[in-house]
């Protein structure tokens, strides 16, 4: 029996959601372990769309849901997610959902923070989601984070506040902007704090009660491994550790709990915001992806950058984040092209390389090198069999586990949960 890690493979946007959905049925624990409210994963079961940001994916299926303490977690969002969740009819309470103690907390002054960063001319555009994710895990890492736990000892909160507020006040006045009171941030915790300190846990000791239990432990990831703040196209990432790694320090079960890493791979590749993409496609081709495959973003609404599928990326993760096998998703978007091209290295600088230097000027240099392969006619959409499949795209997946060097353990055919080919059952593994 395995527990599992997903994570995404690429910028995030893979179709973690369905994935997630599908292994929830199978796991008993389905576990957050970093990110915030910025992850989007959309659940479509028996026709109904849900849309989850903050909330473990497990919630929908009835299943214990642990936010762990790598996760940055806004209160204010939590209970407005929770509410949106009951009122399509999903039962959430305390039992079967827990958030760390030890998670830290995101405010409106970071919020704010990151908006206007956003907003400055500062010739570094990352393209957030404004969420305040970013400015939220500056605090943790700078020790000045209030955490969960801190809304349960409300005589000491107010020094926390104020220390928080030296840092962040001494910000706004550089940046012209007006100081915030402490007793504001005090008020915005109060009003929430009664809402979520039921759900909350020491989340590493329920998961290794868990885990001595023989419970499936599934570790739902956010965005992708390539907007990962280490391993990932920096500065163009997110704050945290997208990497499976951190399923283990976002959790608090050690490394030795992760048994299998499933790696969410679209058949193409789509990114959000700004920052390097070699294999970005501004013509055609690349609109028919975004239009057929709904590029849209789920909490933004921004419309997702579109390429061809860049196996030098992907490759790239499997070694970084270990991925035992991929789940292919969204293949049917390539029906009916002419043909297919994959991305199988760079050119930089006159030379080929087989990976994504860590240099910012680099990665936008490269430029892809591809090879094209024949497409199909037929359509791969809704296929449960790989026999349903055609023979080119068939073709198509052997191509891609090859460059990428990891085999294809699912297969998505739609948004639908039943239209998923099983190689390999990851808890089985
Ligand atoms: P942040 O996480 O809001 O700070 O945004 C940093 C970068 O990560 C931006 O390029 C976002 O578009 C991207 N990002 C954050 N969350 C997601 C996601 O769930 N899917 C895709 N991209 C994301």
């Amino acid at each position: 029996m395995a527990n599992v890690v997903v994570v995404g493979s690429q910028w995030g946007d893979e179709g973690k959601g369905k994935i997630v959905d599908w292994l929830s049925e199978r796991a008993d624990v389905v576990v957050r372990f970093h990110g915030g409210h910025n992850a989007g994963h959309t659940l479509v079961i028996d026709g109904v769309s849900y849309k989850l940001a903050l909330l473990p994916s497990g919630l929908v299926q009835g299943k214990l849901s642990v936010i762990g303490n790598g996760v940055v977690v806004d209160p204010h969002h939590f209970v407005q997610e929770m509410e949106k969740l009951r009122g399509q009819g999903v039962t959430i309470t305390p039992e079967i959902l827990r958030v760390a103690d030890n998670a830290p907390l995101i405010l409106s002054l970071h919020r704010e923070l990151d908006g206007i960063r956003e907003d400055a001319n500062s010739g570094l555009r990352i393209g957030t989601t404004r969420r305040g994710i970013g400015p939220a895990y500056e605090d943790k890492v700078g020790r000045r984070a209030i955490r969960l736990v801190d809304l349960s000892e409300p005589d000491t909160l107010m020094p926390k506040i104020e220390r928080l507020l030296t840092h962040h006040n001494a910000l706004r006045r550089g940046m012209g902007l007006a100081e915030i009171s402490a007793e504001a941030i005090y008020t915005e915790l109060t009003s929430i704090s009664d809402q979520i300190l039921p759900f909350m846990d020491q989340v590493w000791r329920v998961l290794d009660a868990k885990r001595r239990e023989g419970a499936r432990i599934l570790f739902e990831g956010a965005q992708g491994a390539l907007l990962d703040n280490d391993h990932g196209t920096y500065p163009f990432v997110t704050s945290s550790n997208t990497v499976s790694g951190q399923a283990a320090a976002g959790s608090g079960l050690g490394p030795t709990a992760l048994d299998y890493v499933l790696g969410i791979t679209k058949a193409y590749t789509t990114r959000v915001g700004e920052g390097p993409f070699p294999c970005e496609l501004d013509d055609e081709i690349g609109q028919h992806l975004a239009t057929v495959g709904r590029e849209v973003g789920v909490n933004t609404g921004r419309a997702r950058r579109c390429g061809w599928f860049d196996a030098v990326l992907v490759r790239q993760t499997v070694k970084t984040s270990g991925i035992t096998g991929i789940a292919l998703t969204k293949l049917d978007v390539l029906d009916g092209l002419k043909e297919i091209k994959v991305c199988v290295g760079y050119e930089l600088d006159g030379s080929r390389i087989d990976y994504l230097p860590a240099s910012m000027g680099a990665q936008a240099r490269v430029k892809p090198l591809y090879e094209t392969l024949e497409g199909w006619s037929g359509t791969t959409a809704g296929a449960r069999s790989w026999a349903e499949l055609p023979a080119q795209a068939v073709k198509y997946v052997r191509y891609i586990e090859e460059l990428i060097g990891a085999p294809v353990a699912l297969l998505s055919t739609s948004p639908e949960r039943a239209d998923t080919i099983l190689v390999v059952d990851p808890f089985q593994d």
